[in-house]
């Protein structure tokens, strides 16, 4: 087809996700993708600073990844997982076990993040359920994002992304995100939230939140005491890790940063290396143990028709693989330090507000004359400026960050960072 006409096909036929109809640009027409690069159908390349919504690890179309998919895909592509089952999901199951903390027992699948969080927050309700007892309040934090299903938008900040359906959210307890000066208040809202009674589970993405807190970083140690409140008042705990796990935070999950381990954490976007749709949920023994029962009625009534997709478990094992090798743990590392120098390097530059970082995360918070936040319309300026420059980064309004494939190289690295610098300086 000639150049141009699938764009305009595009805009003929498909509705693009978080895009805002009347203003947005002509999508980019990616027709390969290889390492750590998007190529569109004119030959240009760029740079995916954001490891395309935070998904991929390895590189894009990574060879390995694809033998092991083609290899399942002509084996097994797709088996019914009620009833059934098949290696590549038992496999999957107990190696992510072996690096998940040990109190965690079983592996629950679904197929994205946002089903990964509906079949926590429903597992942890139920589990009170099945025991007769009345506990459905859930305690979230407040500027958390955790998707766009009705359970995990109701557990997610009230703002622009769920607006429309406010009424229809369940309620929800929220939660300060803690920092050193508000930790004793927070802990006392917590406490003050348990005592009122009928609390089921408090929900968090550890360490970092994304969307919703764009890229609000708070310390292991604080949530650490919020856990220790929550497992002394027999409180579910709940990570969302769809963001941080696999290697994000410079570890294998963020919670391999705590002491207290939650009872149930939420897995996806990484978990197939960025090639396959997948979600999972897994949970402690005595939360398994609730569902067990002679009573038809106590059975977890959840599922869908991809579960635990033999293809998507493919792709995982094949992640895995390259996760458990240590040139990916040094690549990982090398880019945590690179990030802590820039970051070091930009810190009071006068354009920006505040710079942040964790593993292979940095953001920076850059100054504008309208209120910090999703909607700030430096975003679009932001999108721009780095794709005319070979960059695709994603900013969270006011927020930039890069957030990029551990396989990208040093002086791409460097160059993002130079553009970073430029930008800050002309803006
Ligand atoms: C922490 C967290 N939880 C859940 C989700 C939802 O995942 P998905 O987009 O796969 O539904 C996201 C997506 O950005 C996320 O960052």
């Amino acid at each position: 087809m000639s150049t141009g006409l699938w764009q305009e096909k595009d805009l003929h036929f498909v509705w693009h996700p978080f895009t805002h109809l009347k203003y947005a640009e002509t999508p980019i027409n990616i027709v390969r993708s290889e390492g750590s690069y998007y190529f569109d159908e004119q030959g240009n390349k760029y740079i995916d600073g954001i490891s395309s919504w935070w998904v991929n690890l390895h590189g894009h179309s990574h060879p390995y990844i694809a033998k092991k998919v083609f290899e399942q895909l002509s084996t097994n592509a797709h088996s019914i997982f009620s009833g059934f089952t098949h290696p590549a999901a038992i496999e999957l199951a107990e190696r992510l076990l072996n690096h998940l903390p040990d109190n965690l027992a079983k592996v629950f699948y679904s197929d994205n993040g946002s089903t990964s969080v509906e079949v926590a927050l429903k597992m942890a309700l139920q589990y009170w359920h099945n025991q007769d007892k009345a506990k459905t309040n859930i305690i979230a934090f407040e500027n958390a994002y955790h998707g766009d299903t009705f359970g995990s938008m109701s557990v997610g900040a009230r703002n622009a992304f769920n607006n429309a359906f406010s009424p229809l959210l369940f309620g929800v307890l929220r939660l300060p995100v803690p920092d050193n000066e508000n930790i004793d208040a927070v802990k006392q809202t917590l406490l003050n939230h348990i005592k009122a009674g009928n609390v089921c589970a408090f929900i968090f993405e550890p360490l970092v939140l994304g969307a919703g807190g764009s890229m609000q970083m708070y310390d292991a140690a604080l949530l650490d005491e919020l856990l220790a409140i929550c497992k002394q008042h027999n409180v579910i705990t709940v990570a969302d890790e769809v963001m941080t796990g696999f290697g994000r935070t410079g570890k294998f999950f963020a919670t391999d940063y705590l002491g207290n381990k939650p009872d149930i954490i939420c897995l996806s976007k990484g978990i197939t290396g960025g090639v396959m749709p997948l979600g999972v949920t897994a949970c402690a023994q005595f939360i398994y143990d609730a569902y067990i029962s002679d009573d038809k009625h106590k059975t977890f009534f959840h599922g869908h028709s991809y579960t635990a997709n033999p293809t998507a478990c493919a792709a995982a094992l094949a992640s895995m693989d390259l996760m458990e090798k240590q040139e990916t743990w040094n690549n990982i590392q090398q880019i945590a330090a690179a990030h802590t120098s820039f970051k070091e390097e930009i810190k009071t530059h006068p354009n920006i507000i505040s710079v942040r970082n964790l593993g292979t995360i940095i953001a920076i918070e850059i100054k504008t004359p309208e209120e910090s936040g999703y909607l700030n319309n430096l975003a679009e300026k932001i999108s721009a400026y780095f794709i005319q420059r070979g960059i695709l980064l994603r900013p969270l309004g006011n927020v930039l960050y890069i957030l990029p494939p551990y396989c990208i190289s040093k002086t791409d690295l460097t160059y993002i960072y130079t553009c970073i610098e430029n930008f800050l300086t002309k803006h």
